[in-house]
């Protein structure tokens, strides 16, 4: 039987690089919910939008439909056909993204669309509510930890491979932002389930924690 995954957790704990192997190993599909919080920033951002206001942002998110492929190449992600996979990870829309996700309107229209690609089973969903609120009755839940020093190391790191200018002290400054405000908003806010297993990773590797969740999926 197909099952659905929810994995959540503070920003850039590793849980999309875990998402995405367990999908690849489960034949899942991986769904990754901040890319399309991301996209909705992204294209309010370009017109100009102010993202506190929730009015503006919904007539953009009406406009705005939100496409997840996967490719060999990892997943793409796409805004009105238009691809926005790099442009969805710049410092302005990460910086931006969290005032976005404030909004409850946002949020209702978002989760809606998330259990719709959720419906069918089969899936790997990660993001901050998804075993509190997208997908309540997910037959696994996991929450990611890692400290936020661990985190943002594991970021920087990334950026040099990736030649992406980039700034220890303040990757860790943005990341405990994003975790301030992804815990304090109204509605949904960044919790671990009642009944998600939480994993810290500050020191496992990508394949321990993948290995330890593979193992509560074949429970
Ligand atoms: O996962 P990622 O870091 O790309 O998410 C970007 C932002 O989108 C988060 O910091 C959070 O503000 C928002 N988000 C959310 N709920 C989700 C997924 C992401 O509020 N399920």
């Amino acid at each position: 039987k197909k099952i659905s995954i929810a994995i959540d957790g503070p920003a850039a704990a590793g849980k999309s690089t875990v998402a995405k192997r367990l999908a690849e190993a489960l034949s899942y599909v991986y769904i990754d919910t901040g890319a399309m919080y991301r996209a909705l920033t992204y294209c309010a951002l370009q017109r100009g939008v102010d993202v506190h206001n929730e009015k503006q942002l919904m007539n953009v998110l009406h406009d705005t439909y939100i496409e997840l492929k996967p490719s060999p190449s990892g997943q793409l992600v796409f805004a009105n056909g238009e691809n926005v996979t790099e442009a969805i990870r710049t410092n302005d829309v990460t910086n931006n993204v969290s005032y976005v996700a404030k909004h409850p309107a946002v949020r209702e229209e978002m989760v809606k669309r998330q259990r719709e690609l959720g419906q069918h089973g089969g899936v790997v969903m990660d993001g901050r509510d998804i075993g509190t609120h997208v997908l309540p009755h997910a037959e696994v839940k996991i929450f990611l930890l890692a400290s936020v020093e661990e985190r943002a190391k594991r970021r920087h790191e990334e950026n040099v491979l990736r030649g992406i200018p980039s700034d220890f002290e303040q990757l860790k400054e943005e990341i405990a932002r994003r975790d301030q405000i992804d815990s304090e908003r109204a509605v949904a806010p960044l919790r671990k389930a009642e009944d998600a297993i939480e994993i810290d990773t500050t020191s496992l590797s990508i394949d321990e924690v993948v290995d330890r969740i593979m193992c509560i999926v074949q429970e």
